[in-house]
């Protein structure tokens, strides 16, 4: 390459298509395939834009907390402490609720409904609660999945009224760790050899029957002999269900689990065992209360 490109007096049209001459640049003496870097200096509004950048943080690090230290962080000459801002707040809200908040949980249950104060309070906190710790597993509105009961709907496996909703809430169902859990056991039919495969068949197509889905009728009317002799006693002899046992309505259209052949025909043989967690142990009752107000009030309540 003859010579430093940079160092050649770089030429280009003016405005007019005139030559310009360009005044030289040093060159850094950096050369990538024959392209050099120029040696220019920095903006000025750059560079004090840079400084202003240098004087900001040692004035931030200086009046805040700013550097982590092995325990807490330096605390800044003004005294700043956001944790205890949060803490302060925290304490600020409680203290607002706390009046309503024993309130909520010492009146009698029935009573909440007929108090707009009580009910405003109980819906906005009961929302929060079930946000936090019930939409995980029956959605964020309540609505539910496969094994997760929609607590919209007035379709009830234990009851829907107020008290009995608390109930649930309180004592969870088929929860091990609480001595007051609700609790009930399908049977496993096929897993312990209770029914034979083909009564098994003919029971699932007289349980899709009861809600007209497609069935062999022949094998319904062999199985309606097989339900009413292993699952009357507590699906009912009309197949509605009994909430005393949390045995769900096999007449209706709603399906906790699934309305096709094959679960129905899985659950039969394995039976169910839904756990619903007891809350006492983790929830304020005035926040059991509240939730079970919002679940109540949710359209299904009873
Ligand atoms: C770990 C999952 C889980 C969480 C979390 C959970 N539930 Fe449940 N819940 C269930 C299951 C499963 C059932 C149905 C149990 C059964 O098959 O009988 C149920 C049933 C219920 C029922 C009874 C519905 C009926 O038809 O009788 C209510 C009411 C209820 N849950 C409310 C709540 C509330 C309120 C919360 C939050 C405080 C909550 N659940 C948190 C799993 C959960
Ligand atoms: C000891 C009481 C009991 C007996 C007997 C019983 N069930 Fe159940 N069944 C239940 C309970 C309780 C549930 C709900 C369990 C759960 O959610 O974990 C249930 C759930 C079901 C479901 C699921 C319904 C849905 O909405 O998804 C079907 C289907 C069913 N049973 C069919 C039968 C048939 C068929 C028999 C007889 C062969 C039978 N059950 C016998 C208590 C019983």
């Amino acid at each position: 390459m003859p010579g430093n490109p940079a160092a050649a007096k770089p030429r280009r049209k003016g405005r007019h298509g005139v030559a310009v001459q360009q005044p030289e640049i040093p060159s850094t003496g950096h050369e990538w395939d024959g392209i050099t870097e120029y040696d220019n200096p920095m903006p000025r509004w750059w560079l004090w834009t840079f400084y202003v950048t240098i004087v900001w943080a040692i004035g931030y690090v200086v009046a805040y907390p700013a550097i982590p230290l092995i325990t807490g962080a330096t605390q800044g000459l003004l005294g700043t402490d956001y944790r205890k801002e949060v803490t302060a707040e925290i304490e600020r809200f409680d203290q607002a609720n706390a009046e309503i908040q024993s309130r909520l949980a010492s009146v009698e249950l029935d009573a909440i409904p007929g108090d707009p104060d009580l009910m405003n309070y109980a819906t906005n906190a009961g929302g929060a609660v079930f946000r936090t710790w019930c939409a995980q597993c029956h959605g964020s509105g309540a609505g539910g999945a496969r094994g997760y009961p929609n607590l919209l709907d007035n379709d009830w496996l234990w009851g829907g009224s107020l008290e009995e909703v608390h109930t649930t809430i309180q004592h969870g169902i088929r929860d091990p760790q609480d001595g007051d859990t609700r609790y009930s056991e399908m049977p496993r039919f096929g897993r312990d050899e209770l029914l034979e495969g083909e009564q098994i068949e003919q029971v699932v197509d007289y349980v899709l029957s009861l809600s007209d889905l497609p069935h062999d009728a022949a094998s319904a009317s062999e199985g309606e002999v097989v339900y009413q002799d292993n699952c009357s006693a507590c699906h009912m002899e009309d197949g509605t269900g009994d909430r005393g046992q949390g045995a769900p309505n096999l007449v209706d259209a709603v399906w906790l689990y699934g309305s096709d052949a094959e679960t129905v025909t899985r659950i039969v043989s394995d039976g169910p065992f839904g756990v619903m967690p007891a809350w006492t142990a983790r929830l304020s009752e005035a926040d059991i209360r509240a939730v079970a107000t919002y679940v109540h009030g949710l359209g299904g309540g009873e």
